[in-house]
């Protein structure tokens, strides 16, 4: 039996066993407005709810009597080996969801050698971020603002500062409608009104780390005061089309990746003008509701754009067995969101590397109980859907 620890975090952190342990417990300790706002999803959240159903209609085939012993997890994502299929979604507000943020995340990347993606709506700098975790193979998420001298100048930053890819992300024209932000009256940064007052006696370690540390303010682009829909609708450029990509292809030298695609044809497109991978994705859920499933949707894309792109898949994520039914059935890798922040939330840069400890045991195991020695191994044999 393990002695018991008097370190309120790790006494924490042991309890959580799942992501959905972790969830409970970042539930109990981040004020409602902002737990909801990770949590949450756009209008009446069928998007997420329905990617959530499509990992549960997952059915595995075990193949028996293989010696697994010892499986190999790693992965080969755009060119190099990674130790775990996976890698860790962009998001925005990180420091607002736990003081410590992106650069917590950041290490915990580099230390499991998995992908970091820094969000342009981050709040730490993506200089900030290099020096925190400068041997983490980081990709920068951009979003095509109205400015375009101001995309360009962040581009050149990334590249100056040692990123390995840019994630372009094109599922956001507008601002998606997240009603929970809507109800809880959220603005960027927390204001102080009674509610949120009220709110600090029960989250009074959130409040006082939010009060203590760096001011929480975009790293990428001057402060804002307001909500999140307000500031995306002001600042990103609904008429982007694909010429932009051509042009992002231009300026950035390294493998480009777009991110949000969700039908085979735009796949194709994308491609067509540049992409080296596409990431299918509906934004976690968080833009178009009702929109595809990416676990369903996949083939159709695997088919139309061949050996040309590398394809991931993100949205819904919340188990190593999850990531092992996405491979199987074709993905060369998954992206995580809600469930590093929700580790984030629970225990800071440990609660994020118990994300890392839960998804990687949950994959290995998996791949034992398929009979399966290897991630590469997998087939679409191993994973099906059940109508
Ligand atoms: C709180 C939060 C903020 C996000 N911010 C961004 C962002 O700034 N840019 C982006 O491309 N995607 C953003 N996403 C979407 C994620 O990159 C990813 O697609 C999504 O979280 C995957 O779904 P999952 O959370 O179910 O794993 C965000 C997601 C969440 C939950």
């Amino acid at each position: 039996m393990k002695s018991p620890t008097l370190d309120p975090v790790e006494r924490r952190l042991s309890q959580a066993h799942t992501i959905g342990d972790l969830r409970t417990i970042a539930r109990r300790r981040t004020p409602r407005a902002v737990f909801d706002y990770t949590d949450g999803a756009a209008e009446q959240e069928t998007s997420l709810r329905r990617a959530y159903q499509s990992f549960s209609k997952v059915e595995f085939h075990p193949n028996v009597l293989r010696d697994v012993s010892a499986v190999d997890t790693s992965r080969n994502m755009l060119g190099s080996r990674r130790a775990l299929p996976f890698a860790f979604a962009p998001t925005g507000f990180t420091r607002m969801m736990q003081h410590e943020g992106e650069r917590a995340v950041a290490r915990v990347a580099e230390r499991s050698g998995i992908p970091f993606g820094l969000s342009t709506m981050g709040t730490t700098s993506i200089e900030d971020v290099a020096s925190a975790a400068p041997n983490a193979r980081k990709w920068f998420q951009l979003y095509v603002w109205k400015d375009r001298a101001a995309g360009k100048e962040l581009v050149r930053r990334a590249q100056d500062s040692g990123y390995e890819a840019l994630v372009l992300t094109v599922d956001t024209p507008v601002a998606g409608a997240r009603m929970r932000d809507v109800r809880n009256g959220l603005s960027i940064p927390p204001s102080l009104t009674l509610r949120t007052i009220l709110d600090g006696a029960t989250h009074p370690a959130w409040w006082f780390n939010l009060l203590t540390t760096e001011p929480l303010q975009f790293a990428s682009l001057s402060s804002w005061e307001g909500t999140v829909a307000d500031l995306i609708n002001k600042m990103f450029d609904p008429t982007v089309t694909v010429e932009d990509l051509e042009w992002l292809r231009g300026l950035w030298k390294g493998p480009l990746i777009v991110k949000g695609i969700q039908n085979a044809a735009d796949a194709r497109m994308v491609v067509d003008h540049g992409a080296d991978a596409v990431i299918l994705s509906n934004h976690g859920g968080r833009q178009l509701d009702r929109a595809p499933t990416m676990l369903e949707l996949l083939p159709s894309v695997l088919d139309r754009v061949g050996d040309d792109a590398e394809v991931y898949l993100d949205t819904g994520i919340l188990s190593g067995a999850d990531i092992v039914a996405a491979l199987a059935r074709g993905a060369r890798g998954c992206l995580v969101g809600r469930a590093f922040l929700y580790g984030l939330m629970a225990g800071g840069e440990r609660g994020v590397q118990r994300t890392v400890e839960i998804l990687g045991s949950e994959i290995t195991r998996t791949l034992q109980l398929l009979g399966v020695t290897a991630v590469d191994d997998l087939t679409e044999e191993h994973a099906t859907l059940r109508q």
